[in-house]
């Protein structure tokens, strides 16, 4: 009989993707599964300096700021490194966008398919109180007979093969899209291997969770200072609405993810086009949210996958969660106040 409790039939991720081909694109050429391998090594190697961070000193800030203003820290720029390095050598990545780098890097010498989009730590700002960061990504096939330009990466998120986000917290967590659903992986750091432990996530479908930095409540909407009030307020069940807000996207997004409710960084007067960063955080997160049943749009209700970007920092606002929680946003941003 089965030992009680010991697992024996492990599901890796790299077992996982191999199934994935085979299931959805049996005349696949297997260069997206030899890329998220690249991708999981990256993974990896950013959990494993993070968890040392503080024994070698590697909090604090790296004493420059990077394209889209922010203050990196040295985390930033090592995480930063460690993504580059990680998609150079995979030999199936010709671009890369990165939140850390000014400009679209070209592996000239690559005769890879793919273009990646990423977020190498997001959330860098809470990483010396030791609060949960990740690095988000995004997955693009080359278009057809490119040779890798801007071209390849200024696209809808609806043109994303692949996307998703590691979250390092007490385990790191891979919640992955292929295009068919949301599937959960967790680091096993003795095996060194990512375990299927979220087959075929989906986001509930209402959650009386709202998650917003209400610090900006003053440069807020009218819109939206109502409809975060009318959470405020006992629902029919006589409670009101809790508020989680962490300040990593990755974080709050993956309790959204498991737990449902809503997250939203709107535009506001002070920020007019929003923070969060089209390419490499919204359309990522728009996309898994959409694969596990649940909605993302922008400021003014449209979905935010079929944004076109003009350029690689664009910004835009974003509500993203629940279907029913999102739905129930809606006339809020449409409304003529
Ligand atoms: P990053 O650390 O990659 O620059 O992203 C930070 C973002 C995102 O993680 C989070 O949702 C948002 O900044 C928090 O902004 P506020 O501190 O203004 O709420
Ligand atoms: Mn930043
Ligand atoms: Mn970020
Ligand atoms: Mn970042």
């Amino acid at each position: 009989a089965e030992q009680k409790g010991i697992q024996t039939d492990l599901v890796t991720l790299t077992r996982f993707i191999l199934d994935e081909q085979k299931k959805s694109a049996p005349n696949a050429t297997g260069e997206l599964t030899l890329l998220l391998n690249s991708l999981q090594f990256a993974f990896k190697f950013i959990a494993h300096t993070i968890r040392r961070s503080e024994l070698v000193n590697l909090i604090g800030l790296a004493g420059v700021t990077n394209a889209t203003g922010d203050d990196q820290k040295k985390l930033d720029v090592i995480g930063d490194e460690i993504f580059i390095n990680a998609m150079k050598g995979s030999g199936n990545v010709k671009l890369l966008v990165s939140e850390e780098q000014e400009d679209l890097i070209v592996f000239e010498s690559s005769k890879g398919n793919y273009a990646v989009v990423c977020d190498p730590i997001d959330g860098s700002s809470n990483l010396d109180a030791g609060v949960s960061v990740g690095t988000i990504f995004g997955v693009y096939k080359l278009l057809p007979g490119s040779a890798g330009s801007i071209k390849d990466v200024l696209r809808s998120g609806t043109e994303m093969v692949a996307a998703g986000y590691t979250m390092y917290g007490a385990s790191s967590h891979l919640m992955l899209t292929t295009g068919n659903g949301v599937n959960g992986f967790t680091l096993d750091t003795d095996l060194g291997e990512f375990i299927l432990t979220y087959p075929s996530l989906k986001i509930p479908h209402t959650r009386a969770i709202y998650s917003i930095n209400e610090g900006n409540s003053h440069y807020w909407t009218d819109g939206v200072n109502e409809y975060i009030a009318s959470l405020k307020k006992p629902q029919a069940n006589g409670k009101p609405y809790s508020a989680r807000y962490i300040g990593s996207m990755v974080a709050d997004v993956h309790r959204t993810l498991l737990y449902g409710g809503i997250f939203g960084y709107p535009a506001d007067s002070k920020s007019k086009s929003g923070k969060l960063r089209v390419l490499y955080e919204c359309f990522p997160m728009a996309l898994l949210l959409e694969q596990a049943g649940g909605e993302a749009v922008n400021d003014k209700g449209e979905r935010i996958l079929n944004l076109e970007p003009k350029q690689v920092h664009e910004r835009s606002g974003i509500w993203l969660g629940s279907k029913g929680e999102v739905e129930r946003l809606l006339p809020y941003l449409t409304k003529k106040i």
